[in-house]
């Protein structure tokens, strides 16, 4: 929960009811799904994109990248979506990326590990992202002393400020000194809001400021940089491709109703949905009719004066007609209400309420964390079945047991039920529930360690796996701190050979 938030109930994790193999064979979640034109998964189960911190610092597939998905294959999910990518060719730290050629290879490999890893039972997507500049939190010394840009409005304002307008004449270097010894008062009196903002939180741009050239472009170059990406994609051998639309990022920037941009790209609905339907038409031009291509995006943005749930069916049916073959649903994780970072570090989006609805915990409101954002894919999905559309939509959120999954289904809720962090503390909870052996899941506290880790961007890794270590263990690797797993513990089947797999 949002720290400030009046309610703060710790809810304990709902009752699991496990299945037997038969009741898992007969279950809507372990049946099959066409998605798209030419593609079957042979479950609805799906894990949704988690960023693990692993990939190069120039973007590239690591054995540890390897070693993760192929983890998250061996409980054979029907869907496993990979991790943000990003589609730009610029340095963006251990984020793996897509913007180049020259980055299929080790995409091909990592696509090669899942199809062994899960025997060909999981369909492989891959997510790709833009997203525009966020920069630390700097030292206010440095931030008077370099970044900040002194202009004349700058002058004016420390001028009336003073009632002294020698300062309308002030040299840079007089600015930059004045500003480095004032109190906290006359700082927030002389700066507007946007340069407070970069003072406290670091510097952020949005998809509205239309002041900078390369901002202003975004709606001639996103397409193709997308398209490219996914073509790079389906080059590596992916089942599909991911849109990445939701969250904190550049196409749920042009999504919300906070973009004010007034070149056809921001303001009314339509115009806000234009780029990411342009992007999509792109996309589609490029990879064929025949191949997937998914969108995420957000059911609810929940930041004051964002887009809600009527934007987010009204663009859900626009997708459709755009020729989406899947929407997986998602909430929240804005940068606008998120929490003041330390200096040196960068603002996350997953702090604030928003970010507390996209990862909710056990300490929550009354309604808890348990399958929260079901109601927005249902609302979703309802318009889309309204209106003639058989698209598939994927709920994510607080998903941890097999019935809570099934009811979803059967209550026609969603097509796909998805689960990140449950699947990070037991990446063979699928396999084990429909092997009949669900007693045995490592269920997820939803106490969100791992978020913290993110944050940080360090290697994620889930508390529960440490746990379980044996320092004769041969196969035990750890992470770059020497202290924590860096996968979970192995398991098969009881009465098989550990490594050993059945289908
Ligand atoms: C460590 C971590 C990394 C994540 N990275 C992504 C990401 O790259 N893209 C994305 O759309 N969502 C990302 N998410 C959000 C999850 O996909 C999911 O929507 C969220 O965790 C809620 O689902 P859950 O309750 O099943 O965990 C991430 C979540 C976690 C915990
Ligand atoms: S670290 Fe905590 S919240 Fe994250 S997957 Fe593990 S148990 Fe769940």
């Amino acid at each position: 929960m949002a720290s400030g938030d009046p309610q703060r109930i710790r809810h304990p994790l709902p009752p699991a009811r496990w299945p037997s193999r038969d009741e898992a064979a007969a279950a809507r979640w372990f049946s099959p799904i066409q998605i798209g034109q030419n593609l079957t998964a042979r479950e609805r189960t799906w894990v949704p994109a988690m960023v693990p911190w692993r990939a190069t610092d120039d973007g590239l597939v690591t054995p540890e990248v390897l070693d993760w998905y192929a983890r998250f294959a061996e409980g054979q999910p029907g869907v496993l979506v990979v991790e943000a990518t990003g589609i730009r060719d610029v340095a963006s730290g251990p984020l793996l990326r897509i913007g180049d050629d020259r980055f299929i290879p080790g995409l091909r490999r990592l696509v090669d590990t899942v199809r062994e890893r899960s025997q060909g039972r999981t369909r492989l997507f891959i997510q790709v992202i833009d997203f525009v500049a966020v920069r630390r939190r700097p030292e206010p010394e440095k931030f008077f002393g370099r970044y900040l840009a002194v202009t004349d409005s700058l002058r004016a304002q420390i001028a009336l400020g003073l009632d002294d307008r020698r300062w309308l004449g002030a040299s840079d270097s007089e600015v930059r000194e004045f500003l480095v010894g004032a109190d906290r008062v006359t700082i927030e009196t002389v700066l507007n809001d946007r340069e407070l903002e970069a003072l406290d939180y670091g510097y952020r741009e949005r998809v509205w400021d239309t002041h900078l050239d390369h901002i202003r472009e975004l709606p001639r170059v996103l397409p193709a940089l997308f398209a490219e990406a996914a073509w790079r994609a389906r080059e590596a051998g992916f089942d599909g491709v991911e849109l990445h639309y939701a969250h904190a990022y550049t196409m749920a920037s042009f999504l919300s109703r906070l973009n004010t941009r007034t070149d056809g790209y921001g303001g009314p609905r339509e115009h806000r949905v234009r780029l990411p339907l342009e992007t999509l038409a792109a996309v589609r031009e490029r990879v064929g009719g025949d191949y997937v291509v998914g969108i995420r995006y957000l059911g609810d943005d929940v930041v004051e004066g964002g887009s809600g749930l009527d934007d987010a069916v009204w663009f859900g049916l626009r997708f459709a007609e755009g020729g989406i073959d899947y929407l997986s649903v998602s909430k929240g994780g804005r940068f606008e209400d998120a929490k003041q970072p330390k200096i040196g570090e960068a603002v996350y989006p997953y702090t604030g309420r928003s970010g507390y609805e996209c990862m909710p915990t056990v300490i929550s409101d009354e309604r808890g964390p348990f399958g929260r954002n079901v109601p927005l894919a249902a609302s979703i999905r309802r318009a889309l079945r309204d209106g003639g559309w058989s698209t598939p939509v994927v709920t994510s959120g607080g998903i941890t047991t097999f019935d809570q999954a099934e009811a979803i289904l059967r209550n026609g809720e969603a097509d796909c039920v998805a689960a990140a962090r449950q699947t990070l503390a037991d990446p063979d909870w699928f396999r084990k529930i429909r092997l009949g052996y669900g007693a045995q899941v490592r269920r997820c506290e939803f106490t969100n360690y791992c978020e913290g880790l993110d944050q940080r961007h360090k290697q994620v890794t889930c508390k529960l796996w440490d746990r379980q270590v044996d320092p004769a263990d041969p196969t035990l690797r750890l992470a770059s701190d020497g202290r924590r797993r860096l996968s979970a513990p192995g398991w098969s089947p009881p009465g098989e050979e550990a490594g050993a797999r059945v289908v």
